[in-house]
């Protein structure tokens, strides 16, 4: 039995010492020390023992219980370390590795040629102000002097919310101009720009929703001539010193008088041919219309509070993505609003 005892001890701490996982380790601990273990079948044994021996064989088996115990403890020490070791190996970070490449957005053509016309006005003294785009009825026609039954009104062009047609999506920024007068004493010098809605079916050079830029100026002795000279600043800071314009009497209701900006088609020079064929870009016309603008009406300054006896102002609203589009050649619309960004990151 000693010798059977010594042989266990000899195998056991072979084994425990291959051992090389924690599973491993665990199913060697059941064989060798659990209940169906190989040393419990050797101490069942100890009945067949003569009284002198057993006390001996037991302190015999107890030993090596005890020696198995500590190789066994010993060696899962070492296996949770070494297992410890491979985690940290295999889950290293090589902080050496080029990243993914964090891909930048791209500011939008239409946000760039804002900008530049933003910083034009301010460095003329404009304040820039924004509104609401849902705006009141009495905002963007009534003190407009838009009348009821005006076609504009219908709604067939205007997105209303209310049955009795007085809250609606802005057509304009115009109503910005009442907004502002109503509450500030001239000298007035704003910029207000913005999205507007009509109901258009969306093409080439029509969208539902569309930007608008509006300007205001409201002080004593302004005339047309200060209108004129802010517009062509401006066109000739876009679109280079040789920008040719023109005026052309027009009508709004709440400008007296009233024009609208057309400038040169810079693919046909103003002639609306290309190579004997209608010039595409501006379809033969030879300019292309940019903007409404006109002298503030006295009806307008009236109801808003100001003297026109003694104030005159002028007023301009222009839309952007005609701007942007002939700033950057797009000849689509769409193209401004899909945000591709392949598109987009060629400006
Ligand atoms: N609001 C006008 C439009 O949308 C443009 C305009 C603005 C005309 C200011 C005159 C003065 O067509």
């Amino acid at each position: 039995m000693k010798k059977q005892l010594e042989q266990i001890q000899q195998d056991a701490i072979a084994a425990l010492n291959a051992a090389d996982s924690p599973a491993a380790l665990e199913e060697l601990r059941v064989r060798l020390l659990g209940k169906k273990g190989d040393l419990t079948a050797v101490l069942k044994q100890m009945g067949k023992l003569s009284p002198e021996e057993r006390p001996v064989m037991g302190q015999l088996a107890n030993t090596v219980r005890a020696n198995i115990e500590q190789v066994l403890e010993a060696r899962k020490t070492e296996i949770n370390a070494l297992v410890l070791e491979k985690k940290l190996a295999d889950e290293a970070i090589d902080v050496t590795i080029p990243g993914n490449e964090v891909k930048m957005g791209h500011e939008h053509p239409m946000n760039q040629v804002l900008q530049e016309i933003k910083d034009l006005f301010v460095g003329l003294g404009y304040q820039i102000v924004d509104g609401p785009e849902i705006e009141l009825a009495s905002y963007n026609f009534t003190k407009l002097n838009i009348e009821e039954g005006h076609p504009s009104r219908d709604r067939s062009d205007t997105f209303y919310f209310t049955d009795d047609d007085s809250v609606l999506l802005r057509t304009q920024t115009s109503p910005m101009q009442i907004r502002v007068m109503e509450h500030a004493k001239p000298p007035i010098c704003i910029l207000a720009p913005g999205r507007v809605y009509r109901k258009d079916e969306a093409d080439a050079t029509h969208s539902p929703m569309f930007h608008q830029i509006e300007g205001l100026v409201v002080d004593e002795h302004i005339t047309m001539g200060d209108l004129k000279g802010a517009l062509v600043t401006l066109m000739k800071s876009l679109y280079g010193e040789d920008a040719v314009m023109r005026f052309r009497p027009h009508h709004f209701p709440f400008t007296e008088p009233s024009c609208e900006m057309d400038m040169q088609c810079h693919k046909c020079h103003g002639t609306g041919e290309v190579n004997g064929q209608v010039c595409s870009t501006c379809h033969g016309e030879g300019w292309i219309e940019l903007l409404g603008a006109g002298m503030v009406h006295t009806e307008v300054l009236c109801g808003c509070g100001i003297d026109p006896e003694k104030y005159s102002g002028f007023a301009f609203g222009m839309g952007l993505e005609r701007m942007a589009m002939r700033r950057t050649r797009i000849n689509d619309l769409r193209l401004i609003f899909e945000n591709d960004v392949r598109f987009l990151n060629q400006f």
